[in-house]
């Protein structure tokens, strides 16, 4: 191969390459760190989470039990989605829940995360939990032993309690 086409060679795959990062990162292909503020940039920017599917079976604003709120609107990520929709039984490393919490059906309270990351915590399904406030301040986050607490009565179930995974 001559140098001019070698170089032409190199850019194509240069442009290939640069090309398919662009796709990887509006596709939100980077998942984030088990970290409060990584999460939230994430789910926030990253990959918009009112842009991803509804909890499958859920509208907007379905009432909710104590301790979450009046009413929720639960969105899943694509990877949860495939997951629950394959009745997969555990979700897979990078399935994401998110979940808003109303006051009254106009007043955000809070908004809830499950994100599933292998080998965080092995002990407990390996969720990572975070609890923010309206304005995107983190209230709880990480292996939070109120979620856990609470969320261990469906273990048998993926520790979710919204719908079945099996
Ligand atoms: C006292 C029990 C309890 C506690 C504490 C609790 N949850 Fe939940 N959670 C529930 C129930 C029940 C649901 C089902 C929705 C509903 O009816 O409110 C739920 C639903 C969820 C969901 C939607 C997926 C699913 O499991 O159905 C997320 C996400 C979630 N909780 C996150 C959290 C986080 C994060 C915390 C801690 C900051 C937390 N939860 C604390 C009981 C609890």
């Amino acid at each position: 191969m001559n140098r001019k086409r070698t170089l032409v060679v190199s850019m194509m795959v240069c442009t290939f390459l640069a090309v398919s990062l662009v796709v990887a990162l509006a596709g939100g292909g980077l998942l984030p760190k088990a970290d409060g503020s990584a999460v939230y940039e994430y789910i926030t920017k990253t990959s918009p989470y009112q842009q991803w599917p509804l909890f499958h079976g859920k509208e907007k604003l379905y009432e909710g039990k104590h301790p979450h709120g009046a009413f929720l609107t639960t969105y899943v990520n694509d990877l949860a989605l495939a997951g629950f929709k394959a009745r997969i039984g555990t979700l897979a490393d990078g399935a994401i829940i998110v979940k808003e919490n109303y006051i009254t059906d106009k007043i955000l309270g809070a908004v809830t995360v499950m994100y599933r990351v292998k080998g965080f915590d092995p002990e407990a399904g390996d969720w990572f939990w975070a609890k923010y406030g309206a304005d995107g301040s983190i209230e709880k986050e990480g292996k939070v032993a109120g979620c856990i607490g609470c969320h261990t009565a469906a273990i048998n179930n993926d520790w979710i309690f919204t719908g079945p995974v099996k």
